[in-house]
């Protein structure tokens, strides 16, 4: 069944402090070299990649002191004029969400601080009317009530049981309004019967493809932009008729992020 594109609005924000220079995620080594002028140039075919889909991308300035700030993903969920600003779970991260939160207010949205910690679109994720939340390392289940009351929409809490996919877009992705992709032992056996039950169709990703994190992508309802080495779930995808457009984000996995993790997407 052929897919169909539409057009999608993203905020993201250029590695250019980006280092790994601590460690609060099993991804993360310190002593491990990062590259930042490949770094840098990964993510400009990233960001190039949404440019030639006709999708619009907001830049966003990038602070001294903040080497994940790249990952734009974290920083709030924005829903058409409305955020909830992220509460980051390290201290580390912590002004992050207060830069996305100028950001934002600059373009007009209006910005909910949060009381609970949520780290924005790395734990929320948009399903058509529904929002995907996840409680783990990072989100708290009291921020999911709090996302309800912001934005009026419903909100399935989804338990991640594994450090190693210590965000929900580490081990789902939504591939359009119907359909998401995932890795069912990252989550509790609750949480896996309520996706088995809320979403029969889902495409189910395997450990070979968890494990490059390429669940961590970004769908327009047709291209699927993802890991280059998530080859299963890039065939899985073909098959049903997306068009996956793979790439080597291989620096920033250093920091335990992907795709989806540079690219915050303004729903509409
Ligand atoms: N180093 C970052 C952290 O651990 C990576 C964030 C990845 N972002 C994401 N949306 N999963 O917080």
């Amino acid at each position: 069944m052929p897919r169909s594109a539409t057009v999608r609005h993203y905020v993201m924000c250029p590695p250019t402090e980006f280092t790994v220079d601590y460690a609060i995620n099993p991804w993360m080594d310190t002593s491990v070299a990062v590259d930042p002028a490949r770094a840098m140039q990964q993510w400009r075919v990233l960001h190039q990649t949404y440019l030639d889909l006709g999708h619009t991308v907001e830049v966003m300035d990038p602070e001294p002191g903040l080497p994940d700030m790249v990952f734009a993903a974290n920083g709030a969920l924005v829903i058409g004029a409305r955020a909830l600003q992220a509460r980051f779970a390290f201290p580390q991260r912590r002004d992050e969400a207060h830069a996305h939160a100028r950001f934002l207010e600059a373009t007009g949205v209006e910005v909910h601080e949060p009381v609970a910690r949520n780290e924005g679109e790395g734990d929320f994720l948009v399903v058509g009317q529904l929002v995907l939340a996840g409680v783990g390392p990072r989100t708290e289940k009291d921020a999911h009530a709090e996302a309800e009351a912001v934005f009026g929409r419903q909100v399935l809490s989804l338990e991640l049981v594994d450090p190693r996919f210590y965000h929900l877009d580490t081990c789902l992705g939504v591939l359009d309004d119907e359909t998401i992709a995932y890795y069912p032992p990252a989550f509790s056996f609750a949480s896996r019967t309520a996706l088995e039950r809320h979403f029969p169709d889902a495409v189910i990703a395997d450990e070979s493809d968890a494990d490059v994190l390429g669940l961590n992508f970004v769908s327009d309802g047709r291209n699927v932009v993802l890991a280059d080495r998530a080859t299963g779930l890039a065939d899985q995808l073909s098959a049903r008729g997306y068009l996956p457009l793979p790439l080597d984000l291989s620096e920033l996995v250093k920091a335990g992020g992907n795709v989806k993790c540079c690219t915050l997407e303004r729903y509409p």
